[in-house]
Formats: structure tokens, sequence, C-alpha cells
């Protein structure tokens, strides 16, 4: 062994310390996981905390919105629903993707803190509105410049002004949209003073969480088809302006921002077999493709306001399937939704 290669050695072991210690210490894993069981009602996909701090409340697969009634009696509570069309007998308890359009399905959520209304994104039904003690959501907006939304996905509010962000991830059909090119996603807002909406963004490919900084003054928005997260700017000189914020290894789902400021983003890492489900025409059988997010890996990231990455969780005994979004609240405790879960997460973390 020369000199140069006992050189290189060093330097690779050196290399290799340093990546192992940056990664243990910014990593962990998803095994310390306490659950919520929804009793078989599956995929709470986004979740909210009440004006009160009450909650978590979430949307599941048959169109209801329900609340966690406490650690006390241990029940889901139904809250809302988002289908005007929605009826027990056929709706209630229902995990068939083909059944979405008719019951609804309630994906973003977020109350505003003065009203205490909650404010809905629903894939079927766009942006909704429900009344602080819950019942049949009533719909906002259902289309933008003219164009219908598609696939109302995320979103966001200013707790000062009451305004509303949210995205429609594709003015196409749902994952289609994803691999074949599709840019039609969008990033809207509605004045719920003047009750118009107004284009932020459009042209993305397939739009999905939006999360509105601490300062206000600007929005971070998943492009899950690039593996981007963008931040557009509302105020300031870069206002309107949109920039790279974090290009991923997996795609974006929702963003939440916690009250220190910091972005927690749930990703899928395998869009291979998402890939495959899809270009094999299988979204017309959705319940057979929406299987198949069982076998997709997850994980999340913290991200700092600069987009440093302060902690990575790996989910990687699949204990978690397809992490949807990860949510603190008031008290820090950190809720997990999911695409295809029977419950939801609660991360304990050390
Ligand atoms: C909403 O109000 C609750 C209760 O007052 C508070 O704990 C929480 O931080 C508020 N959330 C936001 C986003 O302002
Ligand atoms: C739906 O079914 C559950 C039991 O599975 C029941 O507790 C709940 O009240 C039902 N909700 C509606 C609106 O029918
Ligand atoms: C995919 O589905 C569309 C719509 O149902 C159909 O028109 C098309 O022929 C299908 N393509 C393949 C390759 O099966």
């Amino acid at each position: 062994m020369n000199v140069q290669t006992l050189l290189f050695n060093a330097m690779i072991t050196l290399l290799l310390v340093f990546c192992n210690y940056y990664l243990f210490s910014v990593a962990d894993h998803l095994e310390k996981i306490r659950k919520l069981p929804l009793n078989s009602r599956e995929g709470p996909e986004s979740l909210a905390f009440d004006c009160k701090g009450k909650g978590p409340y979430t949307g599941v697969s048959d169109g209801r919105v329900l609340k966690w009634g406490g650690h006390r009696n241990k029940v889901w509570k139904d809250f809302a629903t988002t289908s005007p069309n929605w009826r027990k007998e056929i709706c209630n308890g229902t995990d068939s993707y083909t059944m979405e359009p008719t019951c609804g399905r309630p994906l973003g959520l977020k109350f505003n803190n003065k009203t205490c209304q909650l404010y809905i994104a629903d894939a079927y039904y766009g942006l909704m509105v429900v009344s602080p003690k819950g019942g049949k959501a009533k719909s906002l907006v259902t289309k933008a410049g003219g164009v219908p939304l598609r696939l109302t996905n995320s979103l966001d509010i200013n707790q000062e002004t009451g305004v509303v962000y949210f995205t429609d991830s594709s003015t196409r059909d749902y994952l289609q949209a994803i691999f074949n090119g599709d840019s039609t996603g969008r990033l809207i807002e509605y004045n719920t003073k003047t009750k118009k909406s107004r284009i932020l963004l459009k042209g993305m490919a397939f739009a999905n969480g939006v999360a509105l900084s601490k300062s206000k003054r600007y929005l971070l928005v998943a492009e899950t088809g690039t593996a981007r997260i963008l931040r557009y700017w509302l105020k300031g000189n870069k206002a309107t302006k949109v920039e790279l914020f974090s290009k991923l290894k997996g795609m974006p789902d929702n963003i939440k921002r916690n009250k220190r400021g910091e972005f927690w983003v749930a990703i899928v890492i395998d869009s291979g077999l998402l890939k495959k489900c899809v270009i094999s025409n299988e979204t017309r059988d959705g319940d057979h493709c929406y299987g198949l997010a069982d076998t997709l890996e997850s994980s999340a990231i913290k991200f700092n306001e600069k987009g440093k990455v302060l902690k990575e969780l790996e989910d990687l005994g699949g204990a978690f399937q397809s992490i949807t979004e990860l949510n603190e609240n008031v008290d820090g405790t950190l809720f997990l939704g999911s695409l295809s879960m029977p419950y939801v997460g609660i991360y304990e973390s050390t």
C-alpha cells in the first residue's frame, strides 16, 4: 500500500465517520409510534386542531371529517361531511376509491382561529367551510380563472386576515397527472371578505402541500411531480416571485409549519410502483391502484426557514406506510396522517 492509497483511505474513513455522525444526529426511525385507531376507516390524509387547540380532526376515505374525542373516551366522533350527496347507507365506512366522487374526499383541513370555522380542501368538491359545530360543509370555490378545480388538495390560512391559500393539484385526471408530464396544478388565494379567488401560480406538476411562513411573507408549496418544494413570495421586493426551496429525493406531500416556524414535509420515497400503476392504466381500477400505497416507503423531513434539514424520520419497518402529513399540536406533540393506514400516529420523540 503506498502513501497515496493510505491517505485516500484515511480520507474516506473520515468522510464516512462524518457522514454517519451527521445522519445519526438528524435521522430517526418511526418505530416509536402510538396509534389512534380509526375502526377500519382508512386514510387520515390531513390533520387539524381547532381554535381551542382540541383534536386532531381528520378527513377519511368515506368522506367524513372526524374529531378525536380525547384519550379519556378514546373515540373518533363524526364532525362533518363534504359531499351534498353523502348518505350513510352508501358512504359510512366505505374505503372504496370508486365511491369517492359520490361521498367526497376531504384532504386538506385547517381551522380559522378567529371564527373557529373549519376550512376543507375536498378533492372533488373544492374549497369548503363548515361551522364550529360541524355538519354539512358549504362550498366556497369550485373554479378559478374560469377553470374548474379538479383535485383540491391542501390549504393554509393567514390567521390575521382570514385569507386562505390552497392547491388544485391538476385540472386533469388524478394520479395520471403526476407522471404523464401534466403540469396544470395551481396555487390559489381565496379572500374570505371579498369572496374572490386569485391564481398565484399555475403550470405546476401536481401542486400539493402548502404552508404559510411564520412571518406571513411567503408560502412553501410542494410540487410532487418534480420532487421540489417551492417558495412563493407574498411580500417584500421578491413579491409574486417563486424560487426553489429544496430539491428532494422523493415526492413531497403535505407541508405543515410548527409554532417555531419550522416546516415538516411528508415524503413518499418509492415512486416506482406508483408510476407503474399509473402507466399500466390501472387508475381506472382505482381500488387496486390505491392498494399500492401499502407498499410505498415513506419518510419525513423537518426544515428550518433557510431550507436546512433539521431532522429526518424514516419509516424503515413500514409501520407507517405512505405518511401524508406531520402536524404538531400546541404542546409540540407530532401527529402523523396516512394515505392508507387505519390510524393516526403519534410520534414519541426521544
Ligand atoms: C389558534 O388558537 C389556539 C388557542 O388559542 C392557539 O393555541 C394556537 O396557537 C392558534 N393557532 C394559530 C395557527 O394561530
Ligand atoms: C357511521 O358509522 C359509525 C359506526 O361505524 C357510527 O358511529 C356513526 O354515527 C355513523 N355516522 C353516520 C353519520 O351515519
Ligand atoms: C387507458 O385508459 C384509457 C381511458 O379508459 C383508454 O382510452 C386507453 O385505451 C387505455 N390505454 C391502455 C394502454 O390500456
